[in-house]
Order: structure tokens, then C-alpha cells, then sequence
């Protein structure tokens, strides 16, 4: 098997490589902003598990170089991991469109302009998986995220729709909603510990999803009911809390 991860330097990431090299062997492209970091990781991964691993240098948000840069992958993946994502800052967004823009760009353009150049290949093929890190803040808008939000929720859909026209072609896509993970996205925040996960345990989370033919995974696993109770809270209500 021969992987593509997008955004390869996200802590996350790592972790669902080191699983995909660890299990099945799979080649590994790992493609993101910072090569230095990237080489190192790549370094790593195949020392550790015997793998073939290549950093390649990616940026989500060039949109033009996206054919490009598929178009040069020799073998074409079997497989790919989007994991790219800007967390941003929210009140800056609020005042400064560049910063909003930052942040839809990064989680949400990025996304749809690789993914539509790689699912045209993997659709022709009629062969291929996406696995993509979308979020749980993606569900229901806070006035804490909702930029950022607002941005996964698109993503969301949008892997929906994805699902939807590849299923016909064999071709999976696997919308991941974090909560949160313990990584450098949210070493700076205040989080309640009992609900982070590690990078690890998500890892584990997106491969049982990967075998057992799931379409949408939370991680940890209790975030499909906290959103449960997040989403059926009524709009009146909800617009009242600070979240
Ligand atoms: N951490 C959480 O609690 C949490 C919760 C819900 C969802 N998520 C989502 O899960 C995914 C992984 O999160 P994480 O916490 O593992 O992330 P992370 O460690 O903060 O890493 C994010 C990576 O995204 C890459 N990136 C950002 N903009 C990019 C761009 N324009 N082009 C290419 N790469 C870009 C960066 O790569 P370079 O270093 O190479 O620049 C960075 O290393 C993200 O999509 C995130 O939004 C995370």
C-alpha cells in the first residue's frame, strides 16, 4: 500500500503514519509546508518499520500546484490522509478578514482543491481511500471557534458529497471528527484532560474505522454523544450560553 499524508507534519498525523507503516507496511509520502521537520519524521518512520518514506513539499493553500504536485507522485497512493488544519485565532478573524481567511483557506479551499484533482484519479481508477481530518466543531457553531468551525463544517459537507459520488466508483472517504487531541494545535489552550486524546489513540481510532469499513469516526469515541447533546440543545437556548 502506498500512502499520501497532506499535512504530514501535524502531530496527528504522525501518529496515524506510524500506524499505516506499522500495520500494513504502506509506503509513505509525507507532504507538508516544513521539510526540515518533514525529513526528520520520514527519517524516522523508516527506520522504525522498515518502510519506504519520501517528504515532499505541500502547501494546502497554492491551489494552482495541486495537479502538479499529484501528477508528479510515481506510484500513484493508494491511499490518502488529509490532516492539514489551522486552528487559527478566532477574535483576530473577527476583525481582520486575512486571518478569517487564513483559516477557511487552510481547512476548508485547501482541501477541496487537492481532493477534487486526487478523487478525479482515484475515480477513474475505481480504486483508493480518503481519510480526512475534519472536527467536531464543525457541528454546531460557538462564538469561542465558529471561523474555524464554520470552515470544518464545510469540510464536512463536503466529504459527505465526496462519499457520495466515489461510493459508486469502490472509492472510500472517511470524514475523522476529533474532539481534541493532545498536539502543538492545542498546547496553548486550557482543555479539560479527561476529554484529549492522544495522537495515538486517534491513530488507533482511524484505523479501526479503515478496517471496519466506517464512513464517519469521532475520536474519542464519546464525542458522537456529547454532540448529540450539543446539536439537540434548542437555537434559544444555545445562543445564550458562552461556549
Ligand atoms: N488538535 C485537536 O484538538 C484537533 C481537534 C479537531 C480537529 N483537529 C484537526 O485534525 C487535524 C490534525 O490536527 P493536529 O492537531 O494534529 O495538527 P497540528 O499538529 O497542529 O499540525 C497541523 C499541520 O497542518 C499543516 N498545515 C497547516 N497549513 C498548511 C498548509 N497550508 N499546507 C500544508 N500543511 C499545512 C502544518 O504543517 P507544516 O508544519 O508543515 O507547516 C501543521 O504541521 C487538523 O486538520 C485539525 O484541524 C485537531
Amino acid at each position: 500500500m502506498q500512502l499520501l499524508i497532506l499535512g504530514a507534519n501535524s502531530d496527528a498525523a504522525g501518529a496515524v503514519a506510524a500506524k499505516f507503516a506499522a500495520t500494513e507496511k504502506a509506503g509513505l509520502y509525507l507532504a507538508s509546508r516544513d521539510l526540515d521537520r518533514l525529513r526528520n519524521r520520514a527519517q524516522d518512520l523508516a527506520i522504525r518499520h522498515q518502510v519506504n518514506a519520501e517528504a515532499i513539499f505541500f502547501d494546502a493553500t497554492d491551489y494552482t500546484s495541486h495537479q502538479a504536485f499529484y501528477q508528479s507522485l510515481n506510484p500513484k497512493p493508494d491511499g490518502v490522509v488529509l490532516a492539514f488544519g489551522y486552528l487559527g485565532d478566532q477574535e483576530l478573524a473577527q476583525r481582520d478578514f486575512a486571518e478569517a481567511e487564513r483559516i477557511v483557506a487552510a481547512n476548508f479551499l485547501g482541501a477541496l482543491s487537492v481532493l477534487e484533482v486526487i478523487a478525479a484519479d482515484f475515480e477513474r481508477r475505481g480504486h483508493g481511500f480518503i481519510v480526512a481530518f475534519s472536527s467536531v466543531a464543525g457541528e454546531r457553531g460557538r462564538q469561542s471557534n465558529y471561523i474555524y468551525g464554520a470552515a470544518k463544517g464545510a469540510l464536512t459537507v463536503y466529504l459527505s458529497g465526496l462519499r457520495n459520488r466515489l461510493h459508486r466508483r469502490d472509492v472510500r472517504v472517511i470524514t475523522v471528527l476529533p474532539g481534541f487531541i493532545r498536539t502543538k494545535m492545542t498546547e496553548q489552550l486550557n482543555l479539560p484532560a479527561r476529554l484529549m486524546a492522544e495522537p495515538s489513540e486517534v491513530a488507533e481510532d482511524v484505523y479501526r474505522a479503515f478496517r471496519s469499513g466506517k464512513d464517519i469516526v469521532y475520536t474519542k469515541w464519546f464525542w458522537k454523544w456529547i454532540m448529540l447533546v450539543i446539536k439537540s440543545i434548542p437555537e434559544k437556548v444555545f445562543k445564550m450560553l458562552k461556549l
